[in-house]
């Protein structure tokens, strides 16, 4: 019998489960000044806890929303926010244990997907998590400009903080959800990034919203990381941006000449952004542009196979029987026939297997089937059927999150 028990966390235990998490991730506990802005944001529902005793000594922590799928639909996602385990009780099976019990309470309340931010991509593909999105940091350098001929007829507005609270959540519900692999970010999600980007707690970012022919369509959140110094005045700021949401590549375009028209920056620096994003594209000297970085994003895990294979559309391609293997969750193993005209459980014979995990890195769009394959990620198949996936699963846009949580 283990010396712990893993069950939901209660009202009086947030505060302690928060600070656990915390010190898993090296940070400080909270001081009870900050706790008030943060305790409404750390309910206890949605939060598996393990205990010995009445310490606290893991925590999964999960909040409801929403995720964008191929060819647009929406399926309710658990957006799973914090992840620890007492650095006394590691590789002892706690994480196992919760996500073990927050998997089975996911399938109790109807959730399709879950979907989390990695702290090291060695952790969650037992659990069924594939690395599902990607996104690029992107670095323009000054002397720095939009090439003419890009459209970009808006305008651009700096907000004082309380505008841009009062602001920016309905503008991104409205702008921000539409490619495969956005999320809605409920009420909840607000709070703590206004408390840490424009709050107190190191904030000093300023956001501006773009104006387009049909009014407001998108907004940036950025902030100077340093100054520039008199005696060394090739030296400028760099501007950094956190958050930089768009209706489209017009309203895109727009924010970046608002962004290079900054004066006294040396550099833009963007994270987070869409793979496929043409930055070098738009500039007059596409070299100023360069992609610093490309990470894994939304590492998804399909709750219910049979519900998200249904909820997406497939590409124009002869159908594929594929065998899935779901370690955790058995309602989910067994063959899918997958085509352009739906999804059915099926008892023929199988043209490739995969697990669970593989299967989230195909959904949204983000990998092909031969690389999958020469991983070993997918077995079974032959080029033929490999093209097949590809058509079925693939999308015109590369799939994109862009919401950190
Ligand atoms: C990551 C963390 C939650 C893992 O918790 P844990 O209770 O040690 O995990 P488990 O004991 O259930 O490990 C399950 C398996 O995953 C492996 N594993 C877990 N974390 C790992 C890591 N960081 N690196 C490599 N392997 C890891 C274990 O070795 C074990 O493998 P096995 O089944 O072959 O024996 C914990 O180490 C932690 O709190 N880390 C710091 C905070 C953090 O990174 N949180 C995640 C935020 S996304």
């Amino acid at each position: 019998m283990s010396d712990y028990v893993v069950r939901p966390i209660t009202d009086p235990e947030r505060r302690s489960t928060f600070d656990l998490l915390l010190r898993s991730l090296h940070g400080d506990p909270i001081p009870d000044e900050r706790w008030g802005p943060m305790a409404d944001s750390w309910a206890a529902d949605g939060k598996t806890g393990a205990f010995h005793g009445d310490d606290p000594i893991g925590i999964a922590s999960s909040f409801p929303t929403t995720l964008t799928v191929p060819g647009g639909g929406r399926v309710p996602m658990a957006a799973v926010d914090g992840v620890g385990v007492r650095a006394d009780w590691t590789r002892r099976g706690v994480l196992t244990a919760m996500m073990d019990t927050q998997l089975h309470d996911f399938v109790n309340r109807g959730y399709v997907a879950a979907g989390l931010h990695a702290s090291e991509a060695v952790i969650y593909g037992r659990f069924g998590y594939g690395a599902a999105t990607s996104s690029a940091t992107f670095r323009v350098s000054h002397p720095a400009r939009l090439r003419e001929g890009v459209t970009a007829p808006g305008h651009v507005r700096l907000l004082t903080t309380d505008e841009a609270i009062a602001t920016i959540p309905a503008l991104y519900q409205r702008i921000g959800t539409s490619r495969a692999g956005r999320l809605a970010r409920p009420d909840r999600w607000w709070p703590i990034a206004f408390h840490w980007h424009l709050g107190k707690d190191g904030g000093n970012h300023r956001v501006a919203v773009h104006t387009g022919p049909d009014g407001d369509d998108g907004y940036v959140e950025f902030r100077t990381t340093r100054q520039m110094h008199r005696d060394d005045p090739e030296r400028g700021a760099l501007l950094d941006v956190r958050d930089l949401q768009a209706a489209g590549p017009e309203a895109v375009a727009g924010l970046w000449r608002f962004l290079l028209s900054v004066d006294l920056v040396e550099a833009v620096h963007v994270r987070g952004r869409p793979v496929d994003e043409p930055v070098s594209l738009l500039l007059a000297d596409p070299r100023r542009a360069r992609t610093t970085d490309i990470e894994d994003e939304l590492w998804l895990r399909l709750v219910d196979v049979p519900g998200a294979l249904a909820a997406r559309t497939y590409g124009p391609a002869e159908p594929v029987v594929m065998e899935v293997h779901d370690r955790m969750l058995p309602d989910n193993r067994g063959r899918y026939r997958v085509g352009p005209d739906g999804v059915t459980r099926t008892d023929e014979a199988a043209d490739l297997e995969l697990d669970v995990d593989t299967l989230a890195m195909l959904y949204l769009g983000e990998w092909q089937a031969g690389p999958l394959a020469l991983a070993g990620r997918i077995t079974g198949a032959d080029d033929r059927t490999l093209a097949q996936v590809d058509t079925l699963f693939g999308t015109a846009e590369r799939p994109w999150s862009g919401t950190h949580f």
